[in-house]
């Protein structure tokens, strides 16, 4: 399978964290460098929120006017609408060599959310998560690069990637409690070219997995421990990846850097959107829970 460039859509420095708005059937991702929210519509590219901050994941509230965004250390809703940010709903202590990372809301309206060490070298990262209600919990600390979140389609496990393991780590997942249980397994990618970086689930249960500095989306079978299939795109910093698509979530799309961090100029697509067209549906991404 092979992914084709969005033609329109601006390069990212470090585009990343796509998730699809299946009420407006619009595409939201950020730029991380470049400090912005972008969202496509109807072949229409808009710049829905822009700050001087890092602006590090994006993710979908249950009032599709609003959105939730991670900075450089703290989670803020934003009115799309007004562009502006209404509240700060979590700041997170970091050291400043730190900052939030990818971040996914689970099937109970909760944020996931992870940081890393900008010199991706020390394990001072950390995984939280932020209920419904406000409250934010540290779950897991010791992590390098916070990366890709997703759960089993039953939310008896839920993946996790910490970047230079190149590995998925697979825990017991409680839904109820929003907690870790014990580690299941890893998935080693260590053999495939690049380092596991953000991903998604489709719905057969099997991960899509963008492997940064690979140039690709693995398709894997988590039971199995296998790569199934992979998609070939044509810039090697493929970075995360999310179904979506007015036809019933049957296209892929992923977000790639700029080179980034080699900071070589070159023209190209690289930092683009790419689109491929996997026939298989994904699934719906979930909304935290905002009363407004
Ligand atoms: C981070 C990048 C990092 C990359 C590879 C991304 O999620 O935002 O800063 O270089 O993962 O681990
Ligand atoms: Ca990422």
């Amino acid at each position: 399978m092979k992914a084709q460039a969005i033609y329109n859509v601006p390069r990212s420095i470090l585009g990343e964290g796509p998730v699809w708005d299946d009420r407006l059937n619009a595409l939201y991702w950020v730029d991380i460098i470049g400090g912005k929210v972008h969202g496509l519509k109807d072949n229409r590219v808009d710049t829905v929120f822009q700050i001087n901050d890092f602006v590090t994941c994006v993710a979908l509230t249950s009032n599709p006017n609003y959105l939730l965004v991670t900075l450089k250390d703290r989670v803020v809703l934003v009115d799309v609408n007004a562009r502006s940010i209404v509240k700060t709903l979590a700041k997170v202590d970091e050291p400043s060599t730190n900052r939030l990372n990818d971040c996914k809301v689970d099937a109970a309206g909760r944020l996931w959310f992870g940081s890393m060490d900008m010199n991706e070298r020390e394990p001072s990262g950390s995984l939280y998560v932020l209920d419904p209600s406000g409250t934010v919990r540290k779950v897991l600390s010791g992590v390098t690069i916070s990366n890709g979140i997703v759960w089993s389609l039953d939310n008896k496990f839920m993946y996790y990637i910490d970047s230079p393991t190149r590995k998925i780590m697979v825990f017991r997942f409680d839904l109820d409690k929003g907690e870790l249980m014990n580690k299941a397994m890893d998935i080693d990618l260590s053999r495939h070219e690049g380092i596991p970086d953000g991903m998604t689930i489709d719905s057969e249960g099997y991960l899509w997995v963008a492997m940064y500095g690979g140039g690709r989306v693995l398709r894997i079978d988590p039971g199995k421990r296998v790569v199934i299939d992979e998609v070939d795109v044509p810039v090697s910093y493929t970075t995360s990846c999310t179904f979506g698509g007015g036809d019933g979530l049957m296209s892929l799309y992923i977000t790639t850097a700029r080179n980034y961090p080699r900071e070589v100029e070159r023209e190209g697509d690289d930092g683009k959107v790419f689109i491929a067209n996997t026939e298989i549906r994904g699934y719906t991404a979930n909304k935290y829970l905002v009363n407004l």
